[in-house]
């Protein structure tokens, strides 16, 4: 069905940063307005039932899975996606760590992080393995990930 037919519900939002006005159908999803209405294309659709993490956004500061969250709902909300984070020591040490394999899970995960971080600077291997349970890595980097997330915590405990 074309999104020119349906009927559309006016938002107004701050999308990582910016204030922008959407005319969003009344049953799509956050995801699918960042896709394909913002082109904010970072943000990944993967299972759309809220069982991966690939769609992780910052809404309201919380990790949220935006193929959960209809765009309707987002009116006067502040998103956050990994197009609009400041984590750049997140990215590289993902990289480093070759926590980074076909990188489908890369931006869930660095948000997910990026919030995990923000409340626990200095997370336990726990810590990281229990926030980061709802984001999954079919190429089984778990290990790398969670290693580029306490050198990240390390970095910015030491700067
Ligand atoms: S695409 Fe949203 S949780 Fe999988
Ligand atoms: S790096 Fe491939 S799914 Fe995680």
């Amino acid at each position: 069905m074309s999104l020119m037919t349906e009927q559309l519900v006016t938002i107004t939002a701050t999308v990582n940063g910016d204030q922008v006005t959407m005319h969003v159908p009344a049953h799509r999803t956050l995801l699918e307005a960042l896709r394909d209405l913002m082109g904010l294309t970072g943000t990944k659709s993967c299972c759309t039932e809220g069982e991966c993490g690939a769609c992780t956004v910052l809404l309201n500061g919380l990790t949220a899975c935006s193929c959960l969250v209809l765009a309707a709902e987002v009116d006067g909300a502040e998103i956050v996606t990994i197009e609009g984070l400041a984590a750049l020591d997140l990215q590289e040490n993902f990289v480093a760590k070759g926590a980074v394999q076909c990188g489908f899970c890369t931006p869930g995960q660095i948000v997910s992080a990026h919030a995990l971080l923000a409340q626990n600077p200095n997370p336990s291997e726990q810590d990281i393995r229990e926030h980061m349970s709802g984001n999954l890595c079919r190429c089984g980097s778990y290990k790398r990930i969670i290693e580029a997330i306490q050198t990240t915590a390390e970095g910015r405990r030491n700067a």
